[in-house]
């Protein structure tokens, strides 16, 4: 039996009879297709004497990296090899559609990939994630796409074996998109990127409908995932070596209310912080709305929580959050972070902001100033406001011109980069817990690490350190990350 790492495959792929119709009862059923699988890359191991390549290209959020992971898993265990996307046999891309420019990025090198196709007569071409959610997306891939291979969407990435066996035996260009579901299948197979740290999905779907926003309708109704299987999930991830784990959803705050036996978020975390050689918990994203007391109380008290929270405020006017149906107001928003900086004074606070959401008035441009300066922010990701069709938003009357968003937008990334380098080098000259994370990308002979507080730092140091949590003095903060000097292994 093949193990994945930490998260196995529940099933023996050589006791499966695939002369029996497919079982009906998921995930069976997928193994059952990924066994099928297995035989169509023995065949082409045998007939061109090497491994087929495949590779899972992520364009959108953490939600959408994670479901890579589960298709990286199930190519996995059908035998594929990872490539590099410019030589795979089979490249897919999961793709996202929250903004315009991730959407124009796909077509991009979709159009880069075509070329290829027609060299390797091997090659496949697949496409997923939320932008397939859109029915004038598949319309426009049925039309003038011909040569993409398999279309699905966020709903049925489970049955990415089933698609793909269809597509081995049909030769056809295979297309499942769901509206909706309120299936959760467990148990597939992943593939992690680091082996020390994981996202876990704890929710899927949102029902906040912002105003703007066009996730509701591509990821569909929230549903939250059975705690025990949470809890599961984790200590198989511990037992395999993960220390951190990072819970996924796109309003973790509402976790647990259209569970059989509703939950708190806050409940779920105590649940957690009990299982053994976890170290530390991250999640996002936060929905100020949905921020409990309870919650706070839980993240003053947790050791294992981490010093981060990511607290998207989108607008500092009243007025345009109200059109933005974000239901809260610039001052309840400011009172909730004056409420967890009581509470965990260290904590660092990051945030998203939309500049340009229609109506907004040079008056409304400067309460976001206003909160992005009484908030002092550690990073704040600021986005140019993108019409999504369907949305609410998409037909208000007064959207803002290109030039006076351009303007707002080089005013707001000024304030937020000065403030930022300023909130970040409070911790110069501290020793501080780092989680190794990777070689240095501008050094081979550094590590990078991560602060509790999501700082990145620079140091002396080798691969062995990877995975390992190490004390380290913060000698100079260089606007975003540290340089600094290990002084000693916490772990
Ligand atoms: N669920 C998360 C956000 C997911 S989308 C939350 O509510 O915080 C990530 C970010 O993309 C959002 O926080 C928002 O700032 C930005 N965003 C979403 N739709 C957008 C749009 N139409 N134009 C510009 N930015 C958008
Ligand atoms: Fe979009 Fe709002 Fe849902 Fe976040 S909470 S995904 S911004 S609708
Ligand atoms: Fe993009 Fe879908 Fe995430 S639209 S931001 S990949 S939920």
């Amino acid at each position: 039996m093949s193990m994945t790492r930490g998260e196995g495959s529940l099933f023996d792929f050589d006791k499966m009879d695939l002369s029996q119709e497919p079982p009906q009862a998921e995930p069976a059923r997928q193994y059952y297709f990924m066994a099928k699988c297995r035989k169509w890359v023995e065949n082409f191991k045998q007939e061109n004497g090497r491994i087929p390549t495949s590779c899972v290209t992520t364009f959108g959020c953490q939600m959408n990296a994670r479901d890579s992971e589960k298709l990286r898993g199930i190519l996995r265990e059908i035998g594929y090899a990872e490539g590099t996307e410019d030589e795979a046999d089979f490249v897919i891309y999961n793709t996202c559609t929250v903004r315009e420019n991730a959407n124009t990025r796909v077509y991009g090198r979709l159009g880069q990939l075509k070329p290829r196709k027609k060299k390797n007569p091997h090659m496949m071409i697949g496409l997923c994630g939320c932008m397939m959610q859109e029915l004038e997306v598949v319309e426009k891939l049925k039309k003038s796409y011909r040569f993409v291979d398999i279309i699905f969407g966020t709903h049925n990435i489970y049955k990415f074996a089933e698609l793909l066996s269809t597509r081995l035996e049909s030769e056809r260009m295979v297309i499942d998109i769901w509206r909706d579901t309120d299936k959760i299948v467990e148990n597939l197979p992943n593939q992690r990127k680091y082996g020390f740290k994981s996202g876990v999905n704890i929710m899927f779907g949102c029902n906040n409908f912002c105003s703007y926003c066009i996730v509701p309708y591509v990821r569909g109704r929230e549903r939250s995932r059975d705690p025990q299987a949470i809890v599961e999930e984790i200590k198989r991830l511990t037992a395999d070596g993960v220390s951190e784990v990072m819970l996924l959803g796109q309003n973790v705050n509402s976790y647990g209310k259209t569970l059989d036996t509703p939950m708190t978020f806050a409940g779920l975390l105590q649940e957690i912080e009990k299982i053994d050689g976890l170290y530390r918990i991250r999640f996002m994203t936060s929905h100020p709305k949905d921020l409990s007391d309870e919650l706070i109380e839980v993240m003053g008290n947790s050791k294992k929580i981490c010093k981060h929270l990511h607290l998207p405020v989108q607008s500092g006017s009243t007025d345009i959050l109200t059109k933005m149906n974000r239901r809260y107001t610039k001052e309840q928003y400011l009172g909730l972070v004056e409420r967890i900086r009581k509470a965990v004074p260290d904590i660092s606070l990051t945030t998203d902001i939309i500049v340009g959401f229609p109506g907004e008035t040079e008056a409304d441009f400067e309460e976001t100033l206003d909160v992005v300066r009484r908030v002092q922010y550690d990073s704040a990701f600021t986005f140019i406001y993108s019409k999504r069709t369907g949305t609410p938003a998409a037909v208000m009357e007064n959207q803002v011109p290109k030039e006076v968003i351009k303007n707002r937008f080089d005013r707001l990334l000024k304030e937020v980069q000065s403030i930022a380098a300023k909130a970040c080098a409070v911790h110069e000259g501290t020793v501080q817990e780092v989680l190794v994370e990777d070689i240095c990308g501008h050094d081979p002979k550094m590590v990078t690490g991560r602060l509790s507080n999501n700082l990145l730092v620079h140091f002396y140091g080798g691969k062995e350190l990877i995975g390992a949590y190490v004390d380290v003095l913060l000698k100079e903060c260089r606007g975003f990350y540290y340089i600094g000097e290990m002084k000693g292994t916490a772990l």
